[in-house]
């Protein structure tokens, strides 16, 4: 399963990246608003995509389709590594037809059923990311909606992607790998959240102590 990271923090996405620990970001309108200041979309984009050698999915803010089109465009020019995000919408599906015409690849962002899902991959989604926590806010299970797409996109071999969106802890990324998520996007804090055991911490700790009562260098 492929892991993006879900900021626009250019220090965060330098450390992942760094460390070999990402294949591409997302970010959405919320997420560059934190972090932009007086710096413009275009260029916090840029620097994203000359540090990461993966996708890097720049959202519309268009709710008309022609809008969405033109933006998308706009945002595709910028960099080959950017997709571009688009609301499951009515407009939205008919912005990613258009921009997969034109050779664009499209996440179609902010789904919550199977049955979104279904008709993104037949407007020519290269991802769709079903948004995992927030399904769990209200109740539902995030997870099954996951499973299901898997489940609809194997039955009529779709090739779009699914893309875990909305990930809060491990267990959603250990669950989204289970059902068969292609990719998972984490903000930061879940990121390092996988690599920590108390059980690495103790054995290592105990290894350096052991070695440095045998009191030699290697
Ligand atoms: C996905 O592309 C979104 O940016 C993101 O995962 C949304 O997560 P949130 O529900 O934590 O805002």
């Amino acid at each position: 399963m492929k892991i993006f990271l879900d900021t626009a923090d250019l220090n965060e996405i330098r450390r992942a990246n760094e460390a070999g620990l990402i294949d591409g970001i997302t970010t959405n309108p919320s997420l560059l608003a934190k972090v932009a200041g007086d710096r413009s979309p275009r260029d916090i984009f840029l620097d994203i995509c000359r540090e990461v050698d993966g996708p890097v999915s720049a959202e519309v803010v268009a709710i008309d389709a022609e809008g969405m089109v033109s933006e998308g465009r706009k945002l595709a020019d910028i960099h080959e590594n950017i997709v571009v995000k688009v609301p499951l919408t009515e407009n939205g599906l008919r912005a990613c037809r258009t921009l997969r015409a034109n050779e664009i690849r499209v996440n179609v962002t902010l789904c919550f059923s199977a049955v979104q899902a279904l008709l993104a991959a037949k407007a020519g989604a290269s991802y769709i990311s079903p948004f995992v926590g927030r399904l769990d806010d209200v109740g539902h299970d995030g997870i099954e909606i996951v499973s299901e797409i898997r489940e609809v996109y194997d039955e009529y071999e779709l090739e779009t992607e699914i893309l875990a969106a909305s990930l809060r802890h491990p267990k959603h990324v250990l669950e989204s790998a289970l059902v068969g998520a292609d990719c998972a996007t984490l903000p930061p804090g879940v990121l390092y959240k996988l690599l920590r055991h108390p059980l690495t911490d103790a054995g290592l700790e105990s290894f350096l102590a052991d070695w440095k009562a045998l009191g030699k260098g290697l």
